[in-house]
C-alpha cells in the first residue's frame, strides 16, 4: 500500500469572510498555483491513502475548513489528518472550543486513532496544543502490547533531547515550549521510545531527519510553497511503501 504523508498546507479561503486577516496572511492565501501542483502530484502518484500532519488551515473557520476540505477531496484519494495548532485556533489565535465540531461538520476527525495499512499500524496522535489528550500514554501502551510494525503521525515533535537538538541546530531562536510537545514531558520515554519504525511530524516548516532509539524521525516541510516568502525545503511530500517502509520524497512541479 502506498501512503502519502503531507505537511502543513495552511489553507485560506481567498474569498472568505475575514479579508483583513487573509491579507495579513497573504503568503499563505495566495498559494493556489502550489495547491494545484500538490493536486497534480497526488493524482500522479495515486496513493491508497493521504494523511496530513496538520495545520491544514491557517486559522480555524468554517470557510477555511470548507476550502481545505474541498481541495483535499479534489485529489481523488481518501485522506485523514492529525490536527495542528492552526486547525484549532481562530483568527485571533485563540483556541476554538468548537473546532472539533467544525471539522466534524465536514466529516473530518481530529482525535487519536490507529489505522491498519495492510498490516502496518499508522498511529495518529493529536498534539495540536503541544500536549496530547489525557490517556494517550495508556493507549500507546495498549497498542504496543500487540506485535507488528507501527509508525506515528503527529503535528508537534515528541519531547526528547535529540529532537530538541535537531530543531535548535536548524533554527536556534525557536521557542521549544511551542515547537516540541512541552505539555507532554513524560510521554516519550515510557510510552513512545523504541516502539515505532518511523515517526512523522509537521509544525516546524522545514524538513529534518534524525534517528532516535532506533526510530527514524522525520519533520515534514510545508506541503505547498508560500507566496513571497521562502520556507526551507517547502513544497515537498513523502511517499511511504507500507510493506517495505521505504520512503520517497517528491517536490511539487517535478
Ligand atoms: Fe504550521
Amino acid at each position: 500500500m502506498k501512503l502519502a504523508i503531507v505537511g502543513d498546507s495552511h489553507c485560506i479561503d481567498p474569498h472568505g469572510p475575514e479579508p483583513e486577516k487573509a491579507q495579513d496572511r497573504h503568503h499563505f492565501r495566495d498559494t493556489q498555483v502550489y495547491q494545484q501542483q500538490l493536486c497534480a502530484l497526488i493524482r500522479d502518484e495515486a496513493p491508497d491513502l493521504m494523511i496530513s500532519t496538520g495545520d491544514m488551515v491557517d486559522w480555524c473557520s468554517p470557510a477555511n475548513i470548507a476550502y481545505a476540505h474541498h481541495l483535499f477531496s479534489s485529489m481523488g484519494v481518501p485522506w485523514l489528518m492529525t490536527p495542528g495548532n492552526h486547525d484549532y485556533s481562530g483568527a485571533d489565535h485563540q483556541p476554538r472550543a468548537d473546532a472539533p465540531d467544525l471539522w466534524q461538520a465536514q466529516g473530518v476527525e481530529l482525535h487519536n486513532r490507529v489505522i491498519d495499512a495492510d498490516g502496518l499500524r499508522v498511529v495518529l496522535v493529536d498534539s495540536h496544543d503541544s500536549g496530547v489528550p489525557e490517556g494517550t500514554g495508556a493507549w500507546l501502551d495498549s497498542l504496543a502490547a500487540t506485535p507488528g510494525p507501527m509508525i506515528s503521525i503527529t503535528h508537534v515533535p515528541w519531547n526528547t533531547p535529540p529532537l530538541r537538538d535537531l530543531i535548535l541546530h536548524r533554527q536556534p531562536k525557536r521557542d521549544l515550549r511551542k515547537y516540541i510537545q512541552s505539555r507532554a514531558p513524560d510521554l516519550y520515554q515510557p510510552h513512545v521510545r523504541g516502539r515505532f519504525a518511523a515517526c512523522f511530524f509537521g509544525h516546524l516548516h522545514f524538513q529534518g531527519h534524525t534517528q532516535v532509539d532506533g526510530t527514524a524521525m522525520h519533520i515534514l516541510p510545508l506541503s505547498i510553497c508560500a507566496s513571497d516568502r521562502e520556507y526551507p525545503e517547502q513544497g515537498r511530500i513523502v511517499l511511504l511503501d507500507t510493506a517495505t517502509l521505504d520512503l520517497r520524497w517528491r517536490a511539487l512541479g517535478q
